[in-house]
């Protein structure tokens, strides 16, 4: 049987690592890895381009381009560096291509990607957000596959799977609810990043942890359900269930709900992408129902969460508002993180962008999307040394 080729952009991060760790468990000869790509890690980008035997690895970050190729001396790895060898990587012939790099670095390589035909295993969600339409035209033109990675995507595609041919009534996309469920607003204005990233109970990057505790992961999710499933936004509800243990849910005519169920481990979402259509057996733990005892569910507070509502204004707006969502809560996130804002501030200083940047014509190709891209960051960064101030 001839080897499957597959591309892990955003190898270094932790879905890179899950990836890696899903590839080892099913068998490193089944796949020959064409390249791999990091950003500032470096070592850790030629530790993994060694074990996997990638053709190239790709950092992001020219100027350490030297590192990784003295780290890949003698090895026959290639080694390049930059965004347009991003490009280049991702769109060498593929069969599978995890697009993994986080924020909306990733949309160049994934529509290069999405462009050779491969299937794609999308764990990242500000491609779809901020430029879905363009991306999926491109690969309904060259006949690319995406296959969802984010873990309530998948869910949701599996049970599409499941449901056949049924159109879907409801999406129900749930929430742990992150580790400030219970904070009161006060708390939560004097959150620090270190309380922000402890998610309850995912193991995950240090941005969409810190997004799932402000539930702009969630808002950015209900964009990507609305591009991927084909509902409209008053289809798409969100629940929060604390357990994480229900990935997502799907409603149909007749009032039955099919739930997705199973550990809140991301490897089985990327095994699945990896073994779709058939499943591959996966060392997860397995669910002890009579050890969980119980599921619980509650409606999200949008007082102490907007990032739920602003979701719903960029897609009742349309057009390239959810880009312009997008670009700003990187800018507002990355303040954060610096310290330069409160946690509350990234969903005020969006919500502003989103009004000012309101109206802004329909973008039509990804130049369209990455100029619309850059003033949001600027707005953002404006606004920004207001509420920094
Ligand atoms: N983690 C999860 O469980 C999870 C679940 C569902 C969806 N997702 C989505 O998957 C994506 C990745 O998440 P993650 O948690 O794996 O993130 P992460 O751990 O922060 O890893 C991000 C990856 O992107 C690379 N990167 C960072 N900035 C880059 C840039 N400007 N250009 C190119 N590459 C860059 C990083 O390289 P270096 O590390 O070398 O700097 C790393 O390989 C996100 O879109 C996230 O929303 C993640």
């Amino acid at each position: 049987m001839s080897r499957r080729k597959i591309s892990i952009f955003g190898v270094t991060g932790s879905i890179g690592a899950n990836t890696v760790s899903v590839i080892e468990g099913l068998g490193l000869d089944r796949f020959e890895v064409i390249a791999v790509s990091g950003n500032t890690n470096v070592a850790g980008l030629a530790k993994i381009a060694r074990k996997l035997h990638a053709q190239i690895a790709v950092t992001a970050d020219n100027q350490r381009l030297p590192e990784l190729r003295d780290a890949l001396a003698g090895t026959g790895i290639a080694a390049a560096a930059g965004t347009n060898a991003l490009i280049e990587a991702a769109s060498r012939p593929a069969d599978w291509v995890m697009s993994a790099i986080v924020g909306a670095a990733a949309l160049a390589p994934t529509l290069a990607a999405a462009r050779t035909g491969a299937t794609i295993a999308l764990a990242n969600k500000e491609c779809l957000v901020a430029a879905g339409p363009i991306l999926l035209a491109e690969m309904r033109k060259s006949g690319a596959r995406l296959l969802p990675v984010d873990s309530e995507h998948n869910a949701i595609f599996q049970l599409t799977c499941a449901a056949g041919e049924c159109p879907i009534e409801r999406l129900i996309l749930t929430a742990s609810g992150g580790p400030f469920r219970d904070h009161s607003l006060d708390q939560m204005a004097r959150v620090t990043v270190a309380q922000a990233m402890a998610h309850p109970n995912w193991s995950m990057g240090r941005r969409i942890s810190i997004d799932s505790a402000n539930m702009f992961n969630k808002a950015l999710e209900m964009i990507e359900a609305w591009h991927l499933f084909d509902v409209a936004p008053e289809q798409i509800e969100v629940v929060v269930h604390p357990q994480s243990i229900i990935h997502s849910m799907a409603g149909f005519c007749d009032g039955t709900i099919l739930a997705h169920l199973g550990p809140p481990d991301m490897r089985v979402a990327i095994g699945h992408a990896l073994s779709w259509p058939e499943r591959a057996a996966l060392p997860v733990e397995r669910l002890d129902f009579v050890a969980l005892g119980r599921l619980d569910f509650e409606a999200p507070d949008p007082v102490r969460f907007p990032a739920l509502d602003l979701a719903r204004a960029a897609m009742s707006r349309g057009g390239v508002s959810a880009c312009v969502m997008n670009g700003s809560h990187e800018v507002a996130l990355d303040s954060f993180i610096a310290g330069h804002i409160g946690f509350l501030d990234m969903a005020a200083v969006v919500g502003e962008a989103m009004e000012r940047l309101d109206g802004l014509p329909k973008a039509n190709d990804l130049d369209d999307i990455f100029a619309v891209d850059a003033q949001a960051r600027r707005v953002g960064r404006d606004l920004v040394k207001r509420f920094a101030a």
